[in-house]
This record gives C-alpha cells, sequence and structure tokens, in this order.
C-alpha cells in the first residue's frame, strides 16, 4: 500500500477518478474493518477533490447514523425517506441534487452545502448497509462523471461490508 496518496493536480476531473481508484484499492485491500476504510476513502477524496463535506452515514435500524467524514460538523441521525440521504437510501439508487434549496426536504447541515451527490452502498446481499455523502459550496457541482467516480468507489467498499 502506497504510503503517500498520489494526486496529480493538473488532471481533469474524470483523470482524478481514474489515479483514485487503484489507489483506494490498494489502501482497503485486505482490511476489513469497514470504519478504518471509510475512514481512509473520506481522507482521499477530500484530499483529491477538496470537497465542501465529504463521508459517510451507516444504516442503524431505521436511521442513518454519521460515519466517518471530512468537513464541518454535520447531523448525526437521519430517519429513512428524509433529505437526500434517507432519500438515497429508500430508493437504493444515487442522487445528484444540483441546487440543495430547490430539493423539497433537504437536510441543512450547514448552510454554505449548495450541491450535493448522494450514493447508497450496497453489501454482498444487495442491501444498502451506509451512504456516501459529497457536499460542494458550489451549485451544480456534480455529474455524470462524479456519479460514474464515486459508484467505482462505493463499489469497492461493498466487499467490507459483511451480510
Ligand atoms: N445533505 C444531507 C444531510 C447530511 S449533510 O449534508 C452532511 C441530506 O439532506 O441528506
Amino acid at each position: 500500500m502506497a504510503e503517500e496518496l498520489t494526486v496529480s493536480s493538473g488532471a481533469n476531473k474524470a483523470d482524478k477518478y481514474d489515479i483514485l481508484l487503484p489507489q483506494i484499492e490498494a489502501l482497503i485491500e485486505g482490511e476489513h474493518n469497514t470504519i478504518a476504510n471509510m475512514a481512509n476513502i473520506a481522507a482521499a477524496l477530500k484530499q483529491t477533490f477538496d470537497f465542501f463535506w465529504v463521508g459517510f452515514y451507516v444504516v442503524e435500524g431505521d436511521e442513518l447514523v454519521l460515519g466517518p467524514f471530512q468537513g464541518p460538523i454535520a447531523c448525526t441521525r437521519i430517519s429513512k425517506g428524509k433529505g437526500v440521504c434517507g432519500k438515497a437510501w429508500e430508493r437504493a439508487e444515487s442522487i445528484i441534487v444540483p441546487d440543495v434549496e430547490l430539493f423539497p426536504g433537504h437536510i441543512s447541515c450547514n448552510s454554505a452545502s449548495r450541491s450535493e451527490i448522494v450514493l447508497p452502498i450496497f453489501n454482498l446481499n444487495q442491501e444498502v448497509v451506509a451512504v456516501l455523502d459529497v457536499d460542494s459550496d458550489a451549485v451544480n457541482d456534480f455529474d455524470a462523471e462524479d456519479q460514474k467516480g464515486l459508484e467505482a468507489i462505493t463499489n469497492l467498499l461493498s466487499k467490507s461490508f459483511s451480510v
């Protein structure tokens, strides 16, 4: 495993995801602890993209509970179906929100957050066990390229979650 993350500052977004993916694979390979893996993935994403907030919420009963993250303090619990995170869990699909003010029920943990993408994380039984939430302080900051790059990362994490 590399001791330091390689981030190519001149690379475009797609290239950054391409450079990051094998490094995350190496980082979590052989480590079964989900907290450790989520913590390093949040740090690697923050270091690569300098997202405003990036982190995980983990399913606990009928709620999501805050997991490892990078950024300002955040809400600790979100009910199923509530906010973008709760909706992504309920629908079991990724959601891109170009402008949080136009998303009914958006949970504002920080007023600086303006757009976001949330991706469900599945265990090997295809049940949603967590979500990855990435927030930006700019409107319209996420697109299909982010969805593709981040889903490749969440797919890697699925292996860490036991069924
Ligand atoms: N934006 C989320 C809440 C979590 S924070 O942004 C970290 C939502 O509406 O689900």
